[in-house]
């Protein structure tokens, strides 16, 4: 059984950390014409990415930059591809989102030494060369992670059994979001975490997981799902099972994109964690910055907030994306 909510409204900002950033001499590509940005986006996975494909294509436009974009379908040798042609083509940036935090640093290098620099943008990657890349824009996934951990221990009441369906295997939202919800629980022992699969940031993904669950486990309190899509295919499946979301079985998700946050409204989610895919704009900014040789923060972080389902019925009519 959950406690009743109160939380504070959170708005969306956006802020750069101060940092100091990695400036040096201008880079290859700068010199006078226009700027060619590679992008190698993960995929088209979820409501998020498609948002933030969007801001993307639109912010490179307004700001006169010529995009180069390709879709890794979720698989990191597209990606690698992907960026070597960028390489090959001599673009003046390479921006992309790793699918995976591991495995980039020989590619990386490559671009390196053909004087392209790289920005990482909404994943990280996991690499002691820091100087392969120019800055690291995007959310803080503990933080998300702790977030939604946060609300479940203030809304849990006596032994409560979670099951978790993570992102993508090896991604740093699917590794740092279930680090932060961890952390969290760990002050409840009555708190467990009963079952815990990837869904692959995936609707589809989501909700066979869900019915796998649904099978093996004889109790489910709770559902935190790494991500709004994998919460909305866990949905269809507890409909399908003849139980209640957000009521028999309560669920908390990340993203707050459109069709979660109008489940979350409808009380069929309980608690969502903001994570912003508008960061197309200040992609652009770096992007700008990083060819003619200035200082870049190295790492500029999204400030997010959190959604009840009384803050969700007041923000959808506005919501974006
Ligand atoms: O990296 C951001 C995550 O990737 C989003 O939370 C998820 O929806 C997407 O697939």
């Amino acid at each position: 059984m959950l406690k009743k909510i109160t939380t504070v409204a959170s708005v969306v900002l956006l802020s750069a950390l101060t940092a100091c950033g990695s400036g040096g001499g201008a880079e290859t590509g700068s010199t006078g014409g226009t700027i060619t940005m590679g992008f190698a986006q993960v995929g088209a996975e979820s409501g998020w990415r498609t948002a933030n494909t969007k801001s993307i294509q639109d912010e490179a436009k307004t700001a006169g930059i010529d995009l180069k974009f390709s879709d890794a379908q979720q698989k990191q040798e597209n990606q690698i591809k992907a960026i070597r042609s960028y390489i090959q083509q001599k673009v003046s940036v390479i921006a992309f989102s790793p699918v995976v935090e591991t495995g980039w640093d020989t590619v990386l290098l490559e671009a390196k030494r053909a004087n392209i620099p790289v920005i990482l943008t909404d994943r990280s990657i996991d690499s002691d060369d820091t100087s392969l890349y120019k800055t690291f824009l995007g959310s803080d996934f503990v933080e998300e992670g702790r977030k939604a951990g946060d609300w479940l221990v203030a809304n849990a009441s006596g032994p409560t059994n979670v099951v978790e369906l993570q992102g993508t295997t090896g991604a740093a939202p699917a590794i740092d979001r279930k680090k932060g919800f961890e952390e969290k629980i760990a002050s409840k022992p009555d708190i467990k975490v009963v079952a815990s699969q990837t869904g692959d940031f995936t609707r589809s993904g989501g909700k066979q997981v869900m019915e796998a669950f649904l099978k093996s486990q004889p109790k489910i309190d709770v559902v935190y799902a790494h991500n709004d899509d994998m919460g909305l295919g866990a949905i269809e499946a507890i409909k399908a099972a003849g139980k209640v979301p957000g009521k028999d079985i309560k669920i908390i998700t990340v993203d707050a994109v459109k069709d979660g946050m109008q489940a979350l409204a409808n009380g069929e989610i309980n608690f969502i964690v903001e994570c912003n895919p508008l960061l197309g704009k200040q992609l652009m900014e770096l992007a700008k910055k990083v060819v003619a040789g200035e200082q870049v923060p190295e790492r500029v972080v999204t400030e997010e907030g959190t959604f009840t389902q009384e803050q969700a019925k007041t923000v959808l009519p506005q919501r974006q994306y």
